[in-house]
């Protein structure tokens, strides 16, 4: 890839500052409230593909938010990276927790970003990181190193659960065919510790309500003599992991896949500093399924977690109120072999049966997927790893990761093809959090790397 860092340093004010276009729409997916700047954002990739010199962009209307698909096939008889990626972000709140406003970026130097970080809504997550293959193509394009065709698939959707693209994948199998689907949307250990994620967690997401009285009664009046939903709610999730943190629910390890102790051996070699990691949180211990290393349980370890939790009064001084309803929302990643949807109808059963007489409970399932582990002795794998050792100077890790991207397990079973994650975040970017961050560093790493992963991937297709 020749004048690969020549291109980037006289290009970086404006592949910084074409980011930073982006990050000033708030896409969030979530709230309808923003539905036209996620249309808007559909049409900033549109044209930022073109642009960067694929030949033919289409936004494709789902039922929902758009997917745009872009391509430049030079020749049928090359192999095609499909690069996925998504524009829409999340919810930004609580906003009075950032430094500076969500969508109005700027860089800031941190201590892990001595070079500047980007910080906005979206910033890693995945605006920055997918922009970088924009970016790359559009570097392999202008200096006539294009060694493969390239496909584009970039949806709205990722932060509420992919529904209309797994429609979209399973209708156009044919438009969609590759040889491998090139993905940056997960992180790394450090800049001087590159690794490539190799697995992500499926995912069960259940929202739970508990109904007691009819109404909203004094606390006085009735405390003490009707079941109190928040009590009994509260005291339900509780049961759900026993004192060794194991979740309780009745089947739910059957079909977890149990590494080997070669496995874990290998995986424990991955550097890993307890202290810095309880520092950079601020608690003084960590806190799990007993039996498995930090490492293990945010990985290949299943788990359970509230993620929000409501109810009753909640405002200013005190109310004396017994509330007729609870809600919370609760989390469950899978690892493989666990299957999303008969986890989330074992939580189900479960969960209804543990309510007392006196309430009556409700599940909700949101959506899920199913966990990924992509294998590491695959072309590949092996050309994304020689792709970072050529801009790395170092061969990086293999990780299992602990986040979700659910499509992916089903790109595998629609499209027949293998995904490789090369993400170039840090867990420290605060993806999902008040000021998310990017490197720029990292950005424009990931566009010096990506070019190589296609031409190390074409040449060990061809040969
Ligand atoms: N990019 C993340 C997933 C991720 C981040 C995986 C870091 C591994 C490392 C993605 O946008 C995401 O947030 N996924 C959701 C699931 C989705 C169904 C809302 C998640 O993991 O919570
Ligand atoms: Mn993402
Ligand atoms: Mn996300």
């Amino acid at each position: 890839m020749h004048q690969i860092k020549d291109y980037i340093n006289s290009n970086k004010d404006r592949f910084i500052n074409e980011l930073i276009t982006l990050l000033k729409i708030p896409s969030i997916s979530a709230d309808s409230s923003y539905s036209k700047d996620v249309f808007n954002t559909a049409h900033a990739v549109k044209e930022a593909l073109e642009n960067a010199g694929c030949n033919l962009v289409e936004i494709h209307k789902t039922a929902g938010y758009p997917i745009v698909y872009g391509e430049k096939i030079i020749n049928a008889d090359l192999p095609t990276v499909l690069v996925y990626g998504h524009y829409d972000v999340q919810p930004p709140d609580p906003l009075d927790l950032w430094d500076s406003p969500p969508f109005q970026p700027i860089i800031r130097e941190t201590a892990l970003h001595p070079e500047g970080a980007i910080f906005a809504r979206g910033a890693c997550d995945d605006k920055g990181q997918m922009y970088m293959h924009v970016k790359a193509l559009e570097f392999m394009v202008k200096t006539d190193q294009l060694p493969c065709n390239v496909k584009f698939m970039i949806e709205g959707e990722e932060e509420i659960g992919s529904d209309n693209l797994g429609i979209f994948v399973a209708n156009h199998k044919e438009k969609l065919a590759n040889d491998i689907i090139l993905i940056s949307d997960t992180g790394m250990i450090a800049n001087d510790v590159p690794s490539i994620t190799t697995g992500l967690r499926g995912l069960s997401y259940v929202e739970v309500e508990v109904t007691g009285p009819n109404r909203d009664l004094h606390s006085g009046l009735y405390g003490g003599a009707v079941a109190n939903p928040i009590n009994i709610l509260t005291k339900m999730i509780t049961s759900l992991h026993d004192e060794n943190n194991r979740i309780t629910i009745p089947g739910f390890y059957d079909k977890v896949e149990e590494l080997s102790p070669a496995e874990r051996t290998e995986m424990a070699k991955a550097p890993f500093d307890l202290d810095t990691y309880k520092k950079a949180l601020d608690i003084e211990s960590v806190y799990g399924e007993k039996g498995y290393s930090t490492n293990e349980r945010n990985s290949i370890r299943p788990t359970l977690d509230v993620n929000g939790i409501w109810g009753g009064y909640t405002g200013e001084g005190a109310k004396t109120v017994i509330a007729s309803k609870a809600y919370a929302k609760i989390s469950m990643r899978l690892v493989p072999d666990q299957d999303w949807k008969e986890i989330t109808e074992l939580f189900k059963i479960h969960f209804e049966s543990i309510a007392p007489t006196g309430v009556k409970v409700k599940v909700i399932p949101h959506h899920g997927g199913q966990a990924y582990v992509t294998p590491i002795d695959t072309v590949g794998y092996t050309a994304a790893s020689k792709a970072y050792e050529t801009t790395f100077g170092k061969k990086p890790i293999p990780q299992r990761g602990g986040g979700s991207i659910p499509i992916v397990a089903l790109f595998e079973q629609e499209l027949e093809s293998k995904t490789i994650l090369m993400g170039f975040g840090l867990d420290s970017d605060a993806i999902h959090s008040p000021n998310e961050h990017f490197g720029v560093w990292n950005y424009l790493k990931g566009i010096e790397t990506i070019p190589y992963f296609y031409q190390y991937f074409t040449e060990m297709s061809t040969s």
